[in-house]
């Protein structure tokens, strides 16, 4: 396979790895990764802030459908931003049958991430999308598909449906995922529970319009060769390589195999069992990048010198000028790794898709008891909600976010409620979309962060705490 990145920056969800970084990561010859998870959020958001650059409405003009374009543009833009006290207006949440305006602005939304981080020079550009959040993923592929993405990478789960996928939406036919249903025996495939996206429907006329789409490389994010030789088996169309990612990573991470034991302060234990046979790997036959650590001069040669093709890296990219990291929190980040303080824990409570997920240790946020006891709990984004088939056969959907006497009320236990942290509206607070609700409780934002978070003063340089995405890549490939 030709033209493969040695360094790939890796998706960072929700808003993180936005088109600003994949830009200033593709522009330099490495893969630059836009998140598309939630983004229709986020463009709504900075349509709602007046979008002062522009650059929204510059690529929502270019989108192919432009009465679609105007109908996200009336409901989201305000000129010179919002009246004072305005709230962003309402968005519309995914459920098995989502109405066409959410397929569409979902779709647009990827769309428009796509095309601004490939605008303007001619490096690669990749969608990361997670397997746990399903709902939205058949009008994400297709709309980055439409601004032309080169790659799909995507984590936490076994994403073998996608590949396939890819190939039948690269010719415009209408396609269907299979959900996963709590609750549901895992009975034949026609009796499954899916989702469907039809662009035909969405985007009347598109296939004539369009021509036929480039069909991107796709790249599941693994844990273990086993899993990535399942999903060789089983995946429905070709796999283009993998990444393999270790639990020192930031964002969410594998469970550590066999049953969970803690330390002392609550964090997952890891052993030998949760390493990856790199020579097994490398059996395989596929190109593999490393992640989870490699974020530090001299990582890349190593990684090569075990069979990798490269690595992929985030924590260090999480933090350079052009993440979709809210300012004031990126700069006080910073201030703590110069201070010598930088901290962060595995949680395997935070997140509610039940993965470990690695939080920042930072006052103001979310990983201080005080401030998640503060959260009036309410659910209205509802990405990480899961399908449960109840007795009688209907599907609903719960999260152990919510509030606790709905999700009982669904058949959940109160006991998996606990700790729970609304990944949702955190994380969106934390890239920028500070919702406020009603009663005025303003959103407050959490921080993934991986274990090289306290190495992070190898970026920077003098006095300087701020560094940019081309300082990583210069310590990288030094
Ligand atoms: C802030 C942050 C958010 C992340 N979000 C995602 C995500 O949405 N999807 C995903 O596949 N990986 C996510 N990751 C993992 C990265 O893509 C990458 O694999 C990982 O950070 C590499 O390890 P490192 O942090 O040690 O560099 C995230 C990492 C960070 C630091």
């Amino acid at each position: 396979m030709t033209n493969l990145p040695s360094i790939i920056q890796g998706g960072m969800g929700v808003g993180v790895s936005n088109w600003q970084l994949a830009s200033a990561v593709a522009r330099r010859g490495q893969l630059g990764v836009v998140s598309g998870t939630a983004i229709s959020h986020v463009v709504a958001n900075r349509l709602f802030e007046g979008d002062p650059a522009g650059h929204i409405r510059a690529a929502l003009a270019e989108f192919p459908f432009q009465d679609t374009a105007r109908r996200m543009l009336s409901r989201w833009f305000r000129e010179g931003g919002p009246k004072t006290g305005e709230q962003l207006p309402s968005h519309p949440i995914y459920s098995i049958a989502p109405p066409r305006f959410l397929d569409q602005i979902t779709a647009m939304s990827n769309f428009v991430e796509v095309h601004l981080a490939r605008r303007g020079h001619s490096g690669q550009v990749g969608l990361n999308l997670l397997e746990k959040i399903q709902l939205p993923t058949l009008a994400s592929l297709y709309g980055a598909m439409l601004a032309g993405v080169d790659w799909v990478l995507m984590g936490a789960g076994i994403p073998t449906q996608v590949a396939g996928i890819l190939d039948r939406l690269s010719r415009h036919e209408a396609v269907s995922y299979r959900l996963d249903v709590k609750g549901e025996p895992a009975g034949p495939r026609s009796e499954a529970t899916t989702i469907s996206f039809d662009p035909e429907r969405i985007f009347p006329g598109i296939a004539a319009r369009m021509g036929p789409l480039k069909r991107p490389r796709f790249v599941p994010i693994v844990s273990s060769v086993v899993l990535a030789s399942a999903l060789i088996k089983r995946s429905e169309g070709e796999i283009d390589g993998f990444i393999v990612e270790l639990p020192v990573a930031g964002g969410h991470n594998a469970p550590p195999r066999g049953k969970m034991t803690l330390t002392n302060a609550g964090e997952p234990i890891y052993g030998p069992k949760d390493e990856v046979a790199l020579d097994g790997m490398a059996a395989l036959g596929k190109p593999f990048w490393l992640a989870g650590g490699y974020g530090r001069m001299g990582a890349l040669a190593a990684a090569q010198a075990s069979g990798a093709a490269g690595i992929q890296v985030g924590t260090a990219f999480a933090l350079c000028h052009e993440s979709g990291v809210r300012e004031e929190l990126r700069m006080k980040l910073l201030e703590r790794v110069a201070r010598g303080e930088a901290d962060m824990k595995t949680s395997p409570v935070a997140s509610p898709t039940g993965f470990p997920f690695k939080v920042a240790q930072m006052e103001g946020t979310m990983s201080e008891a005080g401030v998640y006891d503060a959260r009036p709990r309410l659910c209205d984004v509802g990405m990480l909600r899961t399908l449960v088939r109840n007795d009688d056969g209907t599907v609903v959907y719960r999260c152990p976010a919510e509030p606790v006497e709905d999700y009982v009320a669904k058949g959940g236990r109160a006991e998996d409620t606990e700790g729970r942290r609304c990944l949702c509206n955190n994380l969106l607070s934390t890239a920028g979309v500070v919702k406020v609700q009603k009663g005025g409780y303003a959103e407050a934002p959490i921080v993934t962060i991986g274990d090289d978070f306290p190495l992070i003063g190898q970026f920077q340089s003098g006095e300087q705490l701020s560094y940019s995405a081309g300082d990583v890549l210069r310590v990288l490939l030094a």
